[in-house]
């Protein structure tokens, strides 16, 4: 068994045909990262609630549902009621994350909190014994194809510490953002071990090679990480 888990976002993948592209890497995929966008919280706009619940029911992968929407508290419990086998919100989008968390986990999905580059660790760290993941985003949220964020690797070596001196083992650390064969690395040894990774697995010609490749090149520093 691997000790990350690797996760292709969707977002830049052939969206007329897109349960052949989840086919061509749910054989070596971990989770599916579906990024959904409202033009709200971002000024971007994905998927409709419909239309990824769909998605979530015909994926040959658990789907990992990254909202990036402004009404969590009222939506994000429903992605759970539907099946998404984890549900991430934003913590700058709730007006009471401790709800939230126990009604997306009371509809039995695992939960994710999501910050952005701008929001510290400490905003957090309230929540942190109560979730599954924490997601530290390393682009602003809303597009893929942007760079990698290095600057937030304080941010992922700080979660790694808390969950180290806390010992939640179950409670992975995610990173979203510019995860590609150059940055996979750096974020590992910061201790990720959840990564998503988008343009660099559908761009790239053989996108199952690409998600085997991301998943060698972390195991082999996962021994060295922060801990
Ligand atoms: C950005 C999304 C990401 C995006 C990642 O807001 O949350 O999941 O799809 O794409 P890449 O890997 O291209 O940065
Ligand atoms: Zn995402």
């Amino acid at each position: 068994m691997s000790s990350v888990r690797i996760c292709p976002s969707i977002l830049n993948a052939d969206r007329s045909n897109l349960s052949a592209e989840i086919d061509r890497i749910s054989e070596v995929s971990d989770l599916l990262h579906l990024d959904v966008m409202d033009n709200i919280f971002v000024p971007n706009f994905t998927f409709a609630f419909e239309e990824a619940i769909s998605i979530i029911k015909q994926s040959s992968l658990p789907v990992d549902s990254h909202l990036m929407i402004a009404d969590p508290d009222l939506h994000a419990p429903r992605y759970a009621e539907h099946g998404s086998t984890s549900v991430t919100f934003h913590l700058e989008a709730t007006t009471n994350a401790r709800t939230l968390i126990s009604n997306i986990k009371g509809n039995g999905s695992r939960v994710g909190v999501a910050i952005k580059p701008g929001t510290p660790f400490s905003s957090v760290e309230p929540f942190m014994a109560e979730i599954d993941m924490l997601l530290v985003m390393t682009v602003e949220p809303g597009f893929g194809g942007q760079k990698f964020m290095q600057d937030m690797m304080p941010k992922v070596k700080a979660a790694r510490t808390w969950i180290s001196e806390n010992n939640a083992k179950d409670l992975w650390l995610q990173v979203d953002g510019g995860i590609s064969l150059a940055t996979i690395e750096e974020a590992t040894l910061s201790g990720a071990d959840t990564f998503v990774a988008g343009s660099a697995v559908f761009s790239s010609p053989n996108p199952a090679q690409m998600v085997r490749d991301i998943r060698i090149a972390s195991e082999k520093c996962q021994g060295s990480s922060a801990s």
